[in-house]
């Protein structure tokens, strides 16, 4: 297949275009930089220059191909309102231009609902700007939307996502902390069965899906914070559920939920068996040691 792949030069989409090429489709990947055109490139994919803000380049990707994964998020979480407004857009403009083909169009999501259940957001104000939903809405014209619904955390060496958000703190506080008694939990999964999850649901999934990227259904904050605190050399320690967000920042409104989940269904549906190592062998393995520049912004 042809595959247009949005967010190619990310975190995720980076092992998605990886996959895809590996098993044989043809990637074309968004690019809206030099560095990002040439990073995908580098991976045998062929670069489109655009942006989510460049509504054209989103019809002409998707228009020109078999199949679209959307990867792409501004993460502005200095402007949250803006990150979803874009992703609910740009959900749109894609769905809008294959209506009547039939063609998957796998969307990107989180994992705050159970498997057999619809996403709890609902609307442009919600969290994603309710792109999920959104993106079933375009269903019964004849849009193949599925749900790619990630874990908290898709872990791997490098990661520079909520867990590498959490170690920068760990490393600048002193002390590795969870929130309460750290008896909330997360769930995660490696890249690298993300990925291949991703190109599975492309490949298989019937409109609707929600596939669940979950590896591991359910990891004590606790016991993430212990891993961290080991592999630093620093105490382990709670802090109270009313200061997380003074600790820990803005990933402080997260450390605390519990954001547990499951991927039978999805397992079952499509052969999908994760292999990929555990988050907290990756964190004793060195995942998290780089500092994260992002976070540095913060
Ligand atoms: N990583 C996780 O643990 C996790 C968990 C749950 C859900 N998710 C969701 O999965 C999706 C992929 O996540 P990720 O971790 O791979 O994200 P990421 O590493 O931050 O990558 C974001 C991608 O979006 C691109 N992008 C950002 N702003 C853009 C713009 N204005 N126009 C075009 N492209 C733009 C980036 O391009 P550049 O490379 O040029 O910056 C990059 O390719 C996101 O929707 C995310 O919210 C991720």
């Amino acid at each position: 297949m042809r595959v247009f792949v949005t967010g190619a030069s990310g975190w995720i989409g980076s092992a998605v275009v990886d996959d895809l090429v590996a098993a044989g489709h043809d990637v074309i990947g968004l690019a809206r930089s030099d560095a990002s055109a040439a990073f995908v490139e580098a991976k045998g994919a062929t670069a489109l220059r655009g942006d989510l803000d460049d509504l054209d380049s989103l019809r002409r990707g998707a228009g020109g191909a078999d199949a679209t994964v959307h990867l792409a998020n501004k993460h502005d979480w200095a402007n949250p309102a803006e990150s979803s407004r874009a992703e609910r857009v740009a959900v749109e403009t894609i769905a809008e231009a294959l209506i009547g083909t039939d063609r998957p169009f796998v969307v990107a999501s989180g994992v705050l609902a159970a498997e057999t259940e619809p996403s709890p957001f609902v609307g442009p104000d919600s969290m994603r700007g309710g792109s999920e939903n959104r993106a079933f809405d375009f269903i019964n014209q004849g849009v193949r939307a599925i749900a790619a619904r990630f874990a908290p955390t898709v872990h791997g060496m490098h990661d520079h996502g909520f867990i590498a958000s959490i170690t920068e703190v760990a490393k600048r506080s002193g002390v590795s902390a969870y929130v309460g008694d750290g008896s909330n939990a997360w769930a995660a999964v490696h890249r690298s069965d993300a990925a291949r999850l991703v190109r599975l649901g492309l490949e298989q999934a019937p409109a609707g899906a929600r596939l669940h990227a979950v590896a591991e259904a359910g990891i004590a904050t606790r016991v993430i914070a212990e891993a961290i605190g080991a592999r630093l050399g620093l105490p382990v320690t709670s802090v109270a559920l009313e200061g997380a967000v003074a600790h820990f920042g803005f990933i402080g409104q997260f450390f605390g939920r519990d954001m547990s989940s499951s991927s039978t269904v999805t397992r079952a549906a499509y052969g999908w068996k994760p292999t990929g190592p555990t988050l907290v062998e990756d964190i004793a393995a060195g995942a998290y040691d780089l500092p994260d520049p992002a976070v540095a912004e913060v």
